[in-house]
């Protein structure tokens, strides 16, 4: 028997789309396909599905961001772009603001929305996935990845990719879907999500599956303190975190030094 014959396939890397084990080559299209899918009422099911709270999330995530007139920012996985509309008022002509998001439709929509806003000039628009940032090293003052890091596939090599186009001094926000520290709360959020979210979904946009899947993938995230891990494990120093409405949501901040 020929000892260098390896025709036996190799076994397939397998990561989570939602509950389920997929290889890690389909989850990119799987999440593709939710976000083409809910792009157009995807700001519209925000509002309704959190009861308006993710405002004060994101308003929580500017105060704690620093950024100042004139600086660099990048809304990574950026969707719709909420964070762009108010950074771009904070960095002013001097400063700019880039966009950047996987999905066609995400950004579609969103450069429309902030087109509609008169949100132009200091503002740029970028197709590209978190996992190979197509920046030089030390580009950004400050990157912020809201309710994006989760639906990425390798998540520690987006985190690495982050750091190195962060500037020294910058800092990565990270707003995502956590872990409820309290737990009668935690109980009757996993009912709203696995009973009532999914029906919301149906209704408005025709497709109960997708928000099936960010109920499952929010459960699949790393809680609080593993993501601390994952950060400082990419380089970030000085990271902690925020508990946001309990823990269901919770703010990570870290550091380039
Ligand atoms: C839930 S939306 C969040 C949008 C916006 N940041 C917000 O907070 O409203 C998640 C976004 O992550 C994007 N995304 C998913 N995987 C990505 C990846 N690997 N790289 C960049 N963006 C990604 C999706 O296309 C989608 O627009």
């Amino acid at each position: 028997m020929n000892e260098n014959n390896h025709s036996a396939s190799t076994p397939t890397e397998t990561t989570h789309f939602g509950f389920k084990t997929v290889a890690k080559e389909e989850k990119q299209q799987l999440v593709a396909n939710v976000f083409h899918s809910v792009a157009g009422k995807y700001d519209l099911m925000n509002d309704l599905l959190s009861f308006g709270i993710h405002r004060i999330w994101k308003r929580f995530t500017i105060d704690c961001s620093g950024v100042r007139r004139g600086q660099k920012v990048l809304d990574l996985a950026g969707g719709t772009g909420d964070f762009t509309a108010k950074f771009s008022r904070i960095v002013g002509e001097t400063g700019e603001v880039v966009l950047a998001d996987i999905n066609s439709s995400m950004l579609e929509v969103g450069r429309e929305k902030l087109r509609n806003l008169g949100v132009v000039g200091n503002v740029n628009y970028v197709q590209a996935n978190a996992e190979c940032l197509p920046f030089g090293d030390n580009t950004f003052d400050c990157i912020v990845i809201s309710f994006g890091l989760r639906n990425v596939t390798d998540k520690d090599k987006a985190l690495r990719s982050m750091y190195r186009v962060l500037k020294p001094g910058g800092r990565l926000l990270v707003l995502e879907f956590s872990k409820p520290i309290i737990e009668p709360i935690s109980q009757a959020y996993n009912f709203y999500s696995f009973n009532i979210l999914p029906q919301i979904g149906q209704a408005v946009v025709n497709d109960g599956d997708s928000y099936r899947y960010l109920a499952e993938s929010i459960r699949m995230h790393p809680k609080q303190d593993e993501l601390k891990k994952m950060m400082e494990t990419a380089g970030f120093e000085s990271v902690n975190y925020y508990n946001l409405t309990a823990g269901i949501v919770a703010l990570h901040r870290g550091y380039k030094f």
